[in-house]
């Protein structure tokens, strides 16, 4: 099983978009049982896969401290999506409340996730859990990252989310000694076109030496799909978009970045 973080702490970038469409590549054309851990308040993808549950959420996991196992207090709450092959531990809007310093005065159980993680991975109930993180650094996206093997970084190729980069970084480097098998599989420059600027900023990305995918591009579909609350796969499989989230799941799966 592989855990993975889909983060980013500048917004808008496509952490959300790669997280559904990836899953939904594993889930219908691998076969593989993936779980979605939404940890963005936003809950973009809990509302794509069908809306908030009424029980189950990640915040309640985050919060029960008083559980005496955490572990399985998660497992319990995750539920099932209507796509076979998927479930969901689902986000609410309480996640905005679990900034970091909840860790710090033990509001929140840092620990919680990997404590799930390892309870799966002794049931082998996923072959993979993607994380859908905020666009910040708050207790949910800390307690991710404790408990990820790996962070796939979405990026867009402007100046702005360039000179994040070095940011993101730093604070997976940081969390590595509360996790020191983390490691960054790789950076996924998002909603790519063709021009100087555009390939001049996929340039400097892979000469700072870390791991680069091959770009998704650019395309209209996207933003249809989340009208429609269907992923590429399904609203357009051939677009540009949909053509490339195939190449990268197919690397991502192989463990190799080009
Ligand atoms: N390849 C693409 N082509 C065109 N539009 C895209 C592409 N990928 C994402 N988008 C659009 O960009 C916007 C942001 O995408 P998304 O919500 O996935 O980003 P995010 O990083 O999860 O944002 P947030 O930080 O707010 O959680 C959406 O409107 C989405 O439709
Ligand atoms: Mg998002």
């Amino acid at each position: 099983m592989r855990t993975i973080c889909i983060m980013n702490l500048k917004g808008g970038v496509a952490k959300t978009t790669t997280a559904i469409n990836v899953a939904a590549i594993l889930a219908a054309e691998y076969r593989q049982r993936v779980l979605l851990i939404d940890a963005d308040s936003q809950c973009n993808t809990t509302e794509f896969f069908g809306g908030i549950p009424e029980e189950g959420n990640l915040a309640r996991v985050l919060r029960a401290t008083e559980e005496p196992d955490g572990g399985v207090y998660a497992v319990s709450q995750i539920r099932p999506t209507d796509v076979t092959g998927i479930d969901l531990l689902a986000g609410d809007d309480s996640l905005m409340d679990l900034d970091l310093t909840k860790v710090e005065t033990g509001t929140v159980r840092a620990t919680v996730l990997r404590d799930m993680v390892a309870l799966l991975t002794d049931r082998k109930l996923y072959d993979w859990i993607l994380v859908d993180c905020p666009p910040s650094f708050n207790a949910a996206a800390a307690a991710a990252l404790i408990a990820a093997d790996e962070v796939v970084i979405p990026c867009k190729l402007d100046g702005f989310s360039l000179r994040g980069m070095t940011n993101i970084v730093q604070q997976i480097n940081n969390m590595r000694t509360i996790n020191p098998g983390l490691r960054l599989t790789g950076i996924l420059p998002t909603m790519y076109y063709k021009a100087p600027e555009i390939e001049a900023a996929e340039q400097t990305l892979r000469d700072s030496g870390l791991p680069v995918y091959h770009p998704i591009r650019r395309t209209v579909k996207v933003d249809k799909m989340t009208f429609e609350q269907e992923p590429l796969r399904v609203v357009s499989p051939n677009c540009a978009a949909g053509v490339d989230y195939r190449r990268f799941v197919r690397q991502l799966a192989r463990g190799r970045c080009a």
